[in-house]
């Protein structure tokens, strides 16, 4: 493998030829910050956060576009580079609602992290902002325009990762908008609600409805799992808040899936703490169905299935199981179903 050697700080850093600037600093724990730059998406050096001065080149260079070369000599933390970033953080800031207590980003959000950190106030630019309606028209996503800093990610997820290409940048200049063609709602778009894109915002533009209010950063623990819908294999974080599933959080390092997921993977997991599940065997009697011991309700069914099968054979009945069901218990099934019953009819949700 070719590598390249330049100077990073003060610091002599070697690193794979084509590596850009960010990547070699991430490799040495060199901090940059960085709003529109995605390790999993092309780079668009466009939000100018993660700038930093190279010898002999006269303006700032975007560190996530700019190839480390031989002998380079770059500076990431001089004053001129502080100032060129807080900057671009005062220019953010002033075109935004910063109603952080109520969003439901705070202690998540990137340009909060980087505003306290670079020290910006709020009223460097005073002027217009934008103000331009939510779209709240489908279950699952709530877009917030006037929070969007236009990094661009969420329109790459949606065209790199999952293929749709639902979302881009129209309109120009202060009125530049990102979303679905002809600035409609998501539910008159071809989105299939899979929430990539509300997994890379780096803001409160894009949130999951279902978890707007149930809890802060902070107060959820992460508990990684399996998705229980098919047989895919993907797995996620399940974020967990007083022993209570309240949403799901991709992740990246997910071997199967990395961070995309499907819809039920990302917003089914409500039926877990649903008031409709059944916590009882019903069985029905004069044409209602009633609780009952679960003794009764298994001595019905053990009833009923030893009628069937001598009146009309044991490949008369068959059996689906759930993937929502453990590993265990899929198992016994299959093994019920031809042990006991006597055939093979026994299928699965997650066979496909
Ligand atoms: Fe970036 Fe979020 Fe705006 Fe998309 S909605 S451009 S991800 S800030
Ligand atoms: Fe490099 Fe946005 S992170 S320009």
């Amino acid at each position: 493998m070719s590598t390249v050697t330049l100077n990073i700080d003060d610091r002599k850093v070697t690193i794979p030829a084509g590596t850009t600037v960010l990547e070699a600093c991430r490799m040495n724990n060199i901090p940059i910050p960085t709003l529109c730059h995605d390790p999993e998406l092309t780079n668009s050096g466009s939000c100018r956060l993660c700038v930093v001065e190279v010898e002999g080149m006269r303006s700032l260079s975007p560190s996530c576009v700019t190839v480390a070369t031989q002998g380079m000599q770059v500076k990431t933390n001089t004053r001129r580079v502080k100032e060129a970033r807080k900057t671009v953080l005062e220019l953010l800031v002033a075109n935004h609602p910063l109603d952080c207590m109520t969003c439901q980003k705070m202690g998540d959000c990137s340009l909060a992290q980087y505003a306290y950190e670079y020290g910006v106030k709020d009223d460097v630019y005073p002027g217009e902002r934008r103000n331009v309606c939510l779209d709240d028209s489908n279950p699952f996503i709530v877009r917030d325009s006037n929070k969007c800093i236009l990094c661009g990610k969420c329109v790459r997820v949606c065209e790199e990762v999952q293929g749709r290409s639902v979302l881009d940048f129209y309109q120009r200049g202060f009125e530049s908008l990102v979303g679905p063609a002809f600035g409609s709602d998501l539910s008159q778009s071809d989105c299939v609600l899979c929430g990539s894109c509300v997994s890379v915002c780096p803001v409160g533009a894009l949130t999951e409805k279902q978890m707007i209010g149930k809890g802060r950063p902070w107060e959820i623990k992460k508990v990684q799992t399996t998705c229980p819908f098919c047989g895919t294999g993907c797995s996620f974080d399940l974020n967990v808040k007083a022993g209570e599933v309240i949403g799901v959080t991709s992740n990246p390092e997910a071997p199967v899936n990395g961070r995309a997921l499907c819809v039920k993977g990302r917003f089914g997991t409500d039926f877990i703490h649903s008031p409709n599940r059944l916590t009882a065997p019903l069985v029905k009697k004069d044409g209602e169905f009633v609780e009952v011991e679960w003794d009764e309700a298994l001595d019905l069914v053990a009833s009923k299935l030893r009628a069937i099968k001598s009146e009309y054979g044991a490949d008369s009945i068959a059996a689906l199981s759930s993937a929502h069901c453990t590993n265990e218990e899929n198992y016994l099934m299959q093994k019920f179903m031809r042990a006991v019953i006597g055939t093979n009819n026994i299928d699965h949700c997650a066979r496909t």
